[in-house]
């Protein structure tokens, strides 16, 4: 990965774009979950319960909060958000115009929110102070760490004072998780990344309050009140298929 030109992601997923399915193609994956919002779900929840544990001040109200998906990709998890009631103003960016493109015909939530692409320098295009949440979903592993500093940077600079990042991540810890994606085409070229890892750079970013947690220790497609109760119990544990490291400006 060393010698990749910068925009080698930009011409990966450019071409994942056209039938992309987050990897639901893999039949193991299907046993789990059957559907991608199945498992996006997952994630948002977690993120609900964050934000009702840690609000915001009184001064922003739930339909104010601004958040940006870096990494949107064909865009379902802004869709999920959507479907799941959150009030906010959302956004998406992404490096490759193709997934955009394609975020924008699969768009079946009303007005198509804005989705940017990423300018060549790497920068987000928003100036800074710009988001109360930035929402990061299965994007590293698929950045050459070397980059990883400079997109923690741009990342803060676009998050308001106050404002949270939250990133999600497959958990290299969790064998099942690296078995899976060993087997999915388009983590051909990924390479998953600890937690301890975002949370060390976060940290040299400048980032407060940086925490991980653990998600997707059932299969999504059991979507009982008693196992979503149970999920959050074990959110400590590290062996989670997913993690999620939350941080604040
Ligand atoms: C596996 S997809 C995840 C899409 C979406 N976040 C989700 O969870 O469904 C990874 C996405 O990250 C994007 N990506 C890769 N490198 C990036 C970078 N340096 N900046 C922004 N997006 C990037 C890819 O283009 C792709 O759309």
């Amino acid at each position: 990965m060393k010698n990749e030109p910068a925009h080698r992601e930009k011409a990966e997923f450019d071409s994942y774009a056209a039938g992309y399915s987050a990897g639901m193609e893999n039949p193991v994956k299907r046993i789990f979950g059957n559907t991608i919002e199945s498992f996006i779900g997952i994630r948002i929840r977690w993120l609900f319960e964050y934000l009702k544990k840690d609000p915001f001040p009184r001064e922003l109200p739930p339909e104010n909060i601004r958040l940006l998906d870096f990494g949107c990709g064909t865009g379902e998890s802004l869709q999920v958000l959507h479907k799941m009631g959150f009030a906010g103003r959302v956004e998406g960016c992404d490096i490759s115009e193709c997934m955009i493109t394609e975020a924008v015909k699969r768009w079946q939530c009303g007005p198509v929110p804005s989705l940017h692409l990423i300018k060549e320098d790497g920068k987000i295009n928003s100036p800074d102070d710009s988001y109360d949440v930035i929402m990061v979903s299965c994007v590293f592993h698929h950045i050459d760490r070397s980059k990883y500093g400079e997109i923690f940077a741009e990342l803060k600079r676009v998050l308001k004072p106050g404002g949270r990042l939250v990133l999600f991540e497959h958990n290299p810890i969790n064998p099942l998780t690296k078995w899976i994606v060993s087997r999915t085409y388009v983590d051909r070229n990924a390479v998953l990344v600890k937690a301890g890892v975002i949370e060390k750079m976060l940290s040299m970013a400048g980032f407060e309050n940086v925490r991980t947690q653990y998600l997707l220790f059932f299969p999504p497609r059991l979507r009982w009140k008693l196992i979503e109760k149970l999920e959050s119990s074990l959110w400590w544990l590290p062996l989670g298929g997913q993690y999620v490291v939350s941080a604040k400006k």
